[in-house]
């Protein structure tokens, strides 16, 4: 007899003790990825998000981790041309996927008109958000959205701006769905 409770309980065994295939043990898989265009066939951590996967194995950089939560929008990338929140996303569900980041969008030299707008448009301050901000915009323009300010607000509610930059946000919107 005794008085610990554990005794009676079995010793861990197979899966939750170890698995010798488990990523315990740093299995990788591979997952061969479209972004912006090039293929990356990459070995991953099967639990590597797409977030992280995009910023510490392809070292994009321009996609942001805000919350790591799916809450603040900041990691927000375009998955075969819907926006998708990449912290919430494991990569291999993407293999074979189309992806396009911040990166794939424009340059400096050759802005997208959304990019150009937000410029223009004094739609950021810390630029934090940015990115984020701009591919949910860009994916806005292929949704059904009302015309006035409170529709664009409204679909874009998931991108936090802790600047508030929200009155420049909504201006360059406003501004590409017009020209
Ligand atoms: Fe993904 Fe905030 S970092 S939603
Ligand atoms: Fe700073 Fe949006 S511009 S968080």
């Amino acid at each position: 007899m005794t008085n610990d409770p554990l005794a009676s309980q079995p010793a861990p065994t197979g899966a939750s003790a170890g698995n010798a295939d488990g990523p315990e043990n740093g299995a990788k898989v591979q997952v061969s990825l479209r972004i912006n265009g090039n293929d990356y066939r990459i070995r991953i951590d099967p639990r590597t998000t797409l977030l992280d996967c995009i910023r510490e194995t392809v070292a994009l950089t321009g996609t942001k981790k805000g919350c790591d939560h799916g809450q603040c929008g900041a990691c927000t990338v375009h998955v075969n041309g819907r926006r998708v929140v990449s912290c919430l996303t494991l990569a291999l569900l993407h293999d074979g996927d189309e992806i396009t980041t911040i990166e794939g969008l424009g340059t400096p030299d050759a802005m997208h008109p959304m990019q150009a707008a937000f410029v223009a448009c004094d739609g950021y301050q810390c630029g934090y958000c940015t990115s984020g901000q701009i591919m949910s915009a860009v994916a806005l323009l292929k949704e059904p959205c009302g015309p006035d300010d409170a529709s664009v607000k409204e679909l874009m509610s998931g991108n936090i701006c802790r600047c508030g930059a929200y009155p420049g946000i909504v201006a360059a919107i406003q501004h590409v769905r017009k020209h």
